[in-house]
């Protein structure tokens, strides 16, 4: 199976009494659940539906609704009743900007949807196609046998060379590709401080750290303005998205303005470069914890590629890569919360959800429910079999969401991801080396801590 584009198809639900959802087992005084979703968030999401299919979760004074059943978290994706709004977003805001399609919601975001959107159709990403694999072989070739690699390092700055320089093509991206990951991992980590110690005006104080990320702020937004200008200067409109956004009409048919040709540029570099760093990170981790896949990888790309290198025309035929880097994905999802708010009192799954609520849902304890997969914990690429896969409860698996915030980037993220683990699987073999924690680390996605492994030859 691929993760593909699930088409829409709003559910009207049922009339009929509707229910308060229960309050999910284990609030304390004052702090509610809290304490338990601060300490073990996995596991607290992924015990949630023992409780309901929709539960109310006390946070301090706050009341937030959590959907557990797969149906409904793609009844929730799916309905206009929600928007993109919360805590979350929030935080993300001072990164993201706040003009930027990620973030943005009603007329606007449809506008910038539909800009963006033809950079990412299926029948443009083979254009992508030598950059990734370019960019797959020179990660290979930049390791030796036998070194220890800091696969986190590794790992975003693959996601940020090839997000870049196909979105932004230009030979003057190669220099520029390096600083934006030297600056986004910076805001990558700062942010997710940010987001778990809210200290607020604290984050203004001048120590280091914080001069730092400001440091690195101000260089991806100054990053951004030499892109557009140098494209600008250039007079050149390669079929990009750079091109899209610079060529975009706001719903006057006027020219979109610079902030927002600005914000849109970081919105989708940003997540862009943090989920494919994330799954890269967790796809090593699945290669040194299971050897036997790595074999099975490269045994399958010599079968389909033979003895010249693996590129973007052979990840159809590889099925069982694509299917170790689906169940990856199943396992370690690199968005692994997601939130909405209610703009309208509505219903969902016959329960009440107030006009004003905070809803979340969690693709992680969706995909790990052993109601929706037999031996739910196994790592098993096999699940995703064509006569397999059927069984899958539907919205069971959907690391890329549905509806209308559904990742535009599913497609070019699925030949990414299959093209660097054939080139690595097939090149070398990985074990853990001293000091790496591969325990998952919980921030704005979800990865390995820290992981060092050791590059073996085939
Ligand atoms: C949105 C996952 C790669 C750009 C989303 C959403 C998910 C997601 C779940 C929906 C968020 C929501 O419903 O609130 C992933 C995963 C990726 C990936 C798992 C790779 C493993 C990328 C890449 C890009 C990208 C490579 C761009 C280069 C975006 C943008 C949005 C988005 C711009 C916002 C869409 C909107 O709000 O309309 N992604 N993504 N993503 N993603 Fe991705």
């Amino acid at each position: 199976m691929t993760v593909e584009s699930v088409k829409s198809e709003a559910r009207p639900e049922a009339g009929g009494e509707l229910r308060e959802p229960p309050v999910a087992e284990g609030a304390v005084p004052l702090l509610g659940h809290g304490l338990k979703l601060a300490r073990d968030p996995l596991a607290f999401l992924s015990g949630l539906r023992d409780h309901g299919d929709v539960v109310r979760l006390r946070l301090g004074p706050k009341t937030v609704y959590a959907v557990t059943a797969p149906a409904l978290t793609g009844a929730l994706a799916l309905s206009p009743d929600y928007i993109i709004a919360g805590p979350l977003w929030e935080s993300l805001e001072s990164l993201l900007g706040k003009q930027g399609v990620a973030t943005a919601n009603g007329p606007q975001h449809r506008r910038q949807r539909r800009t963006i959107q033809p950079a990412f159709r299926l029948d443009v990403i083979p254009e992508y196609g030598p950059i990734m694999a370019e960019e797959s072989h020179a990660l290979v070739a930049r390791w030796r046998s036998g070194e220890v690699l800091d696969v986190t390092a590794e790992s975003f700055r693959v996601a940020v060379r090839v997000a870049a320089r196909c979105l932004m093509r230009g030979s003057y991206m190669d220099a520029r590709a390096e600083r934006i990951c030297t600056a986004l991992a910076t805001l990558f980590s700062g942010m997710y401080q940010r987001m778990v110690v809210p200290l607020g005006p604290l984050y203004r104080v001048p120590v280091r750290s914080n001069r730092e990320f400001n440091h690195a702020l101000a260089d991806l937004h100054l990053l951004v303005d030499e892109i557009v200008a140098d494209r600008r200067a250039s007079g050149q409109k390669p079929d990009d998205l750079l091109t899209a956004l610079l060529e975009a009409k706001d719903e006057n048919g006027e020219p979109i303005g610079e902030q927002e040709i600005h914000d849109q540029v970081i919105a989708i570099l940003t997540p862009g470069s943090e989920t494919v760093g994330s799954t890269i990170m967790s796809l090593l981790l699945v290669l040194a914890e299971h050897p036997d896949l790595g074999d099975k990888i490269r045994d399958e790309v010599k079968t389909v590629v033979g003895d010249r290198p693996v590129a973007f025309e052979d990840v159809r035929k590889l099925r069982y890569t694509t299917n170790v880097v689906v169940e990856t994905m199943r396992l370690h999802p690199a968005v692994w919360i997601l939130t909405r708010r209610a703009v309208t009192d509505t219903r969902l799954g016959g329960y009440r959800i107030p006009e004003g609520a905070d809803v979340i849902y969690s693709p992680y304890a969706v995909q790990r429910d052993r109601r929706s997969y037999d031996r739910h914990e196994d790592f098993d690429p096999d699940r995703w079999l064509p006569e397999r896969a059927k069984t899958v409860p539907k919205y069971a698996m959907e690391p890329f969401s549905v509806g209308n915030r559904k990742c535009p980037s599913d497609h070019f993220s699925m030949a990414e991801l299959t093209l660097i683990t054939a080139a690595i699987a097939s090149a070398y073999r990985f074990e853990q080396a001293p000091g790496s924690d591969p325990r998952p680390r919980i921030g704005i996605t979800l990865r390995p801590r820290r992981l060092l492994l050791r590059a073996l030859p085939r």
